[in-house]
């Protein structure tokens, strides 16, 4: 058995001049999700966007929000996440102190939670959370910036994941996220992952058209 393969494109690719009309392309071509890139210049070098934007594009849509915190102590925001929107919030274990409290918090307020673990972080870091979570984001480039190039070395860990938490009876999601092209996406399906961000290989070019060949390549793993 499988979990069911979700497209979350990553709007951090989207041209903001013309977002909410980006977002109902992504939305009618048939992406199940909206990964929404939060970045504070201190986790991670850049800034994004935050509460405001996200409260905004919540009003135009109901897709499925899958917001990824890549903020310092994001036990500091859950609720005015929650508050802008957010169905799904995943914060990083890096950034956090207590994560266990940070999942509980999430949960308490209905929405799924979701853990994130940098290139470098040991995939076995998050075997005390494994039990809560909705799922785990294994990070495929370092967090930060939008179209980098896949690190190869992330197969072996998402393999890893996915066998940690079949061991333990446990069906959370896999999402990755950094250099997911369709070219690509059959290595990650193979070794376990079912939730696929992908930024510049939606956003850049015509947006059907990319989810359509996106589509094309989940295919195989969907039998
Ligand atoms: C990177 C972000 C990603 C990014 C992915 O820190 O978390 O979600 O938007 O962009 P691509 O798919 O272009 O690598
Ligand atoms: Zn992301």
């Amino acid at each position: 058995m499988r979990n069911n393969i979700i497209l979350s494109p990553s709007i951090l690719a989207a041209d903001f001049s013309i977002l909410g009309k980006q977002i109902k392309e992504v939305e009618a071509a048939g992406a199940e999700y909206l990964h929404i890139d939060v970045m504070d210049g201190s986790f991670v070098p850049s800034i994004s966007f935050g509460m405001p934007v996200i409260a905004s594009i919540r009003k135009t849509t109901d897709i499925v929000f899958d917001v990824h915190l890549m903020i310092e102590r994001p036990e500091r925001y859950i609720e005015e996440f929650a508050k802008a929107g957010a169905d799904s919030i995943t914060f990083h274990l890096e950034a956090a102190k207590e994560p266990g409290n940070v999942i509980d918090k999430i949960h308490s307020l209905g929405k799924r939670a979701g853990l994130s673990v940098k290139p470098a972080t040991p995939i076995a870091d998050m075997v005390p959370y494994a039990d809560k979570l909705d799922m785990l984001l294994v990070m495929t480039v370092e967090p930060g910036f939008g179209g980098q190039a896949y690190i190869p070395e992330s197969t072996e860990r998402i393999r890893e994941a996915r066998r940690i938490f079949t061991e333990r009876g446990l069906a959370a999601d896999i999402q990755v996220d950094g250099g997911i092209t369709a070219d690509n996406a059959h290595v990650v399906l193979e070794a376990g992952a079912n939730v696929i961000v992908a930024g510049s290989a939606i956003f850049k070019g015509d947006i059907r058209e990319n989810v359509k060949n996106m589509r094309k390549a989940f295919a195989a793993f969907e039998k």
